[in-house]
């Protein structure tokens, strides 16, 4: 079969794009209201505002993160945001989208026009600036659970490979997989009141990973730095943590098998395979 040119192949994909873009810059505008929170910490007199931008749909990508980036490309270099991967991964784009937590790049805009999208930070964080919100707590937090594996057995980390069954490593599913985006955590009332000293469903949802992974022996020692009126027990079980997590993850659930295993309900299995063998 005779193959076709590169070039012949480029120029013709050059020309089907030229004809959409001018197709779509051609076609009536579609105007999107967004209305961005917005505050300056070079200007702290000054309260936090939102401001309202009028994005184009047809020469807008289709997320809302395409807009914001689109806005500060070609209309306001001053509007500031975190993003990085842009597929949902790296979870820097967390931000409150039509008044629930989610991830901006993953984000589909609503594309009825006479509905203005509200874009504002993760909520009861304070602010760096406009919609990047300060993480150190959170961060901290993630730190304090030691999130890595521990095994006490005095051999230097990387030199051995530990084992684990097909069943013990498929209690990680669902716990694995949290890209640390934080919506869950500023989604919940009990983590906005006592962020302080309540670890919140994010950080929990990673100790419990840890606790229950079979290669880890530290699980009686993860539990009792838990044990606390606060690190654990201000969860009540409201649940907006799991209805908000953009990866379909299910923080609650972890939150309550770990008052399980504090409350001597139940109790983490042996492992499977002899993880040192
Ligand atoms: S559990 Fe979901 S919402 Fe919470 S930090 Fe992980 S990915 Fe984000
Ligand atoms: S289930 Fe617990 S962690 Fe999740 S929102 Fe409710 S109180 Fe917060
Ligand atoms: S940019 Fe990485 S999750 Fe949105």
């Amino acid at each position: 079969m005779a193959g076709i040119a590169p070039q012949a192949c480029r120029n013709a994909f050059r020309q089907v794009r030229g004809f959409h873009v001018s197709a779509s810059q051609n076609a009536e505008a579609r105007l999107k209201t967004f209305s961005i929170y917005r505050w300056n910490p070079d200007k702290p007199d000054e309260k936090p505002y939102t401001q309202d931008y009028k994005v184009d749909l047809n020469t807008c990508g289709p997320m809302v993160l395409d807009a914001l980036i689109k806005i500060k490309n070609e209309m306001d270099p001053t509007l500031t945001f975190r993003r990085s991967c842009r597929e949902g991964i790296c979870g820097s784009c967390a931000m409150n989208i039509g008044g629930g937590n989610t991830l901006a790049c993953i984000s589909k805009i609503d594309t009825n026009l006479g509905q203005t999208c509200k874009v504002y930070p993760l909520p009861h964080m304070y602010i760096v600036k406009d919609l990047v919100p300060d993480l150190t707590n959170f961060y901290n937090q993630y730190k304090s659970i030691q999130p890595w594996l521990q095994r006490g057995d005095g051999k230097d980390a990387g030199s051995k490979q530990y084992l684990q069954s097909v069943e013990d490593r498929k209690k990680l599913d669902g716990l694995y997989e949290c890209i640390l985006c934080a919506c869950c955590s500023t989604s919940c009332p009990s983590y906005w009141w006592n962020g302080d000293k309540y670890l919140g469903p994010a950080v929990l949802m990673q100790a419990y990973r840890w606790i229950i992974d079979s290669r880890d022996t530290q699980a009686k020692e993860r539990l009792e730095k838990l044990r606390d009126p606060f690190s654990v027990y201000r969860c009540h079980t409201i649940m907006n943590c799991t209805r908000t997590c953009p990866k379909g993850l299910n923080p609650g659930k972890a939150i309550a098998e770990i008052k399980k295993l504090l409350a001597n309900i139940s109790e983490k299995q042996k492992p499977g395979l002899d993880a040192a063998v």
